[in-house]
């Protein structure tokens, strides 16, 4: 599947070979991934009384925001409660890289149960309290065949300067065309034109604190 996509840095974290940039925080992806993006949709409160509950990330990378995205969902939702997480990626990892990438000791029991499955494209987890849609190719082509609509978002391509593909003023438009009411968004970047792309498609953009060497991050809501 992979032909080279990533190297690892001498701390052992991944980088993308094609982009050029790293895929998660180095010094701490864990404690990044749960400020940006699960506080940043305000998890696990935003799914309280959810019979189901549809997240859509855009660049699944190495499954890490998934991983503790599902950590978080069976810690904090009842067994009828169900997660939907439709996932795009243009250029999969392949099972020995998530495993090495995603080295966590308290997501390992969950990265086993996933790649015992991955690369299957729709798979039931945790007995069927997670569904998971890997949407093979690029986001924006990817958001346009679907009609499934969303509750949360994570932004999570590279660096818009490093891969504007990811940031197109058709991805913001098809998000909210697919978004629900109050669905949220949360992304690393603070870049003006993705808070205006999408201020653009009624979200309400705001800016917070960013994690690590990041001065500013965004969030908003449908
Ligand atoms: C920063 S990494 C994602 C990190 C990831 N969320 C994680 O938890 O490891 C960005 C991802 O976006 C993917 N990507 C880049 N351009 C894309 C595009 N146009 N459509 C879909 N995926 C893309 C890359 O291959 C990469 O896996």
């Amino acid at each position: 599947m992979s032909r080279d996509k990533i190297f690892w840095q001498d701390d052992g974290s991944p980088r993308s070979q094609i982009y050029d940039d790293i895929y998660f925080s180095p010094e701490n992806g864990l404690e990044e991934s749960q400020e940006v993006f699960l506080n940043g949709i305000g998890a696990p409160e935003v799914w309280d009384g959810k019979d189901q509950f549809t997240i859509y990330e855009l660049g699944f990378g190495t499954g890490l925001n998934f991983l503790l995205t599902m950590k978080l969902w069976l810690q904090n939702s009842s067994e009828n409660q169900t997660l939907m997480y439709f996932a795009t990626e243009m250029h999969p990892l392949s099972k020995v890289e998530m495993n090495k990438a995603v080295h966590w000791p308290e997501l390992k029991y969950l990265k086993d149960e996933f790649l015992t499955q991955y690369p299957a494209k729709d798979v039931s987890l945790c007995n069927g309290r997670i569904r998971f849609h890997l949407l093979i190719g690029d986001s924006g082509e990817c958001l346009r065949q679907s009609h499934v609509k969303a509750d949360a978002w994570y932004l999570d391509g590279f660096a818009p300067a490093k891969n504007p593909d990811m940031w197109s003023d058709d991805i913001f438009k098809q998000m909210a065309r697919l978004s629900n009411q109050d669905a949220k968004v949360a992304t690393f970047t603070s870049a003006g034109f993705v808070r205006r792309g999408l201020s653009a498609v009624n979200f309400k953009m705001s800016k917070r604190k960013g994690y690590g060497k990041k001065r500013e991050m965004l969030c908003g809501k449908y």
